[in-house]
């Protein structure tokens, strides 16, 4: 526990500040994509190929953001084993809004009052899926600011993502990820790079407070996520250039050892790394372009501005792209095909998952760079510096001893049919803020240790209760230090279940 009083960082800024710890939570249960184009009627490989996704993860009637944000903040905590009492600031991400006034961080305080702490920073930041972006810089900033106090911050990211029936049904999924933010962390954020893109434009929104459904201009949407990657690319790889020696290479994708992106469906993420391939390649001096590219010289003299549904460029960077897209970015798609979008906390999910597929070893040193989409819009890419330090007991180990079991525990959700997910989304449609009223989901099929609703009373007061802990989730058997995580058991990844390549 870092203590400002003690501690040599109260002479200057607090060192190596970043994500000390994560933990990501998703629902139970499943329905496979393949099993729902069926259903749907449209053409087999459509979301598979066409989206590149496999399952999609959903909620019944049982789980709201508030239990979805407790679950994860609860898991967090037991991990680490990190005191309630040791966190100062508290913040949410989220675009699933069941209350227009009160916060879910100021749901989440319950966790905290065992401890006496009610001396929490921070409440829910809301703008689509960058709230959890929004809630990372938010956390980072405090901790290097004078109003520090010495203790952690903690940013929680979560969404219920539902769509009406049709085209953009597949592209669902929920899911939390509760982020442990302090100095000494063996996920840096990089100082002086972070680049933003913020605009005005309805590509995606939530006009109608009464539906869970938000009002989306598909083809807008991707055109706007591609336009603001374009942005926040340029700035970035300017501000990286700026901080470099003048002899050292410009900023390009070889300067990344991985490439994580905000992922609506898994294919758009794909095209974006071929979309930052195309930058780089428009970047390159003119006397550099045969040599480094090949074959596609002639599109030379097109823009970026003009090419977002270039099927030509689309096709070529793709191709090119492949051997980086494989390395640096198809690991972390992991959570983003089996589970779906996450919305605010789909780029973290994108980070879990990366982790997961790597040793200690094979993380220590490197840079990821990461893009945040929000629409409406607001974007930023940010990059975060892999500590060096791979020792047993380095929290970049325990780190990933941490994330080891994440494909394990993918795998143990419950398959359920199409018919029944449909069901399951008419129920949620019919009862969304529904009062009073009872839930009748299962709660048998929740994972251990899964908050859920038990009741919304005639005054829209929500209660939760939680599922009993059991012994593959052992709760608070820890030292009060953060370093003692319980999951250790560990898991190979098979990448066989990703996307489809072109
Ligand atoms: N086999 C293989 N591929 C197939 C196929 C088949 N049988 N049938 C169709 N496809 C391909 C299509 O060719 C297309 O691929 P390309 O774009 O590479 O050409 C792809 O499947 C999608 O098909 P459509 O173009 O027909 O698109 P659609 O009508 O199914 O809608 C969508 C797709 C616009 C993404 C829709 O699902 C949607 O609106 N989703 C929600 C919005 C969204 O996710 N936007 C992304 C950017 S916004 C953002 O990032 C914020 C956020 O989280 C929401």
């Amino acid at each position: 526990m870092p203590s400002f009083k003690n501690s040599a960082e109260c002479a200057g800024w607090p060192q190596d500040v970043g994500i000390l710890a994560l933990e990501v939570y998703f629902p139970s249960e499943y329905v496979d994509q393949t099993e729902l184009e069926v259903f749907d009627g449209v053409s087999q490989g459509k979301y598979t190929i066409g989206l590149g996704q496999t399952k999609m993860g959903f909620c019944s009637d049982r789980e709201d953001i508030n239990s979805l944000c407790l679950t994860v903040l609860s898991r967090l905590m037991e991990r680490t084993g990190v005191g309630y009492e040791n966190i100062g600031r508290l913040e949410v991400g989220t675009e699933t809004i069941i209350d227009k006034s009160k916060s879910v961080k100021s749901v989440l305080m319950q966790l905290f009052e065992d401890s006496g702490n009610t001396d929490i920073e921070g409440i829910d930041t809301t703008n689509a899926c960058y709230g959890g972006t929004a809630a990372l810089i938010n956390a980072i900033n405090w901790v290097e600011s004078s109003s520090w106090d010495g203790r952690y911050a903690v940013v929680v990211a979560g969404d219920i993502a539902v769509y009406a029936t049709g085209a953009a049904r597949p592209t669902g999924g929920a899911g939390a990820v509760a982020m442990l933010v302090g100095p000494h962390a063996p996920l840096i954020m990089e100082r002086g790079v972070r680049a933003s893109h913020m605009c005005h434009v309805y590509d995606f929104y939530k006009p109608d407070l009464s539906s869970e459904y938000p009002t989306v201009d598909g083809k807008l949407s991707i055109q706007c996520y591609l336009s603001a990657l374009d942005a926040c690319y340029q700035t970035f790889s300017r501000k990286c250039n700026a901080t470099k020696e003048a002899s050292s290479s410009p900023m390009s994708l070889e300067q990344l050892n991985a490439l994580l992106f905000h992922s609506p469906f898994c294919k758009l993420v794909q095209k974006s790394l071929a979309r930052l391939s195309f930058n780089d390649f428009l970047n390159t001096p003119a006397d550099q372009v045969a040599a480094k590219y090949p074959g596609l010289e002639a599109f030379r003299e097109k823009k970026l501005e003009d090419t977002y549904f270039d099927k030509d460029v689309e096709k070529a960077f793709m191709g090119y792209s492949l051997p980086i897209f494989q390395a640096k970015t198809k690991p972390s798609l992991l959570i983003a095909t089996e589970v779906g979008n996450m919305y605010t906390p789909s780029v973290y999910g994108g980070l879990a998952s990366y982790i997961s597929c790597n040793t200690a070893s094979s993380l220590a040193g490197k840079r990821i760079a990461l893009f945040s989409y929000g629409s409406g819009l607001a974007s930023t890419m940010f990059s975060l510096k892999i500590s060096d330090d791979d020792g047993p007991d380095s929290p970049l180990s325990q780190l990933v001893s941490s994330l080891s079991n994440l494909k394990a525990r993918l795998d143990s959700r419950k398959k359920v049919s199409p018919a029944v997910f449909a069901e399951t989304m008419k129920l949620r449609q019919e009862t969304h803020h529904k009062a009073p009223y009872t839930p009748v989901g299962s709660v048998d099929t929740l994972f251990p240790g899964t908050w859920y609703l038990t009741k919304v009373d005639d005054m829209h007061r929500r209660q939760y209760e939680r599922s009993p802990l059991t012994p593959t989730l052992p709760a608070m058997e820890v030292d009060g230090a953060a370093s003692n995580y319980l999951i250790k058991e560990s898991t190979s990844m098979s990448t066989e279940t990703l996307p489809q390549q072109v």
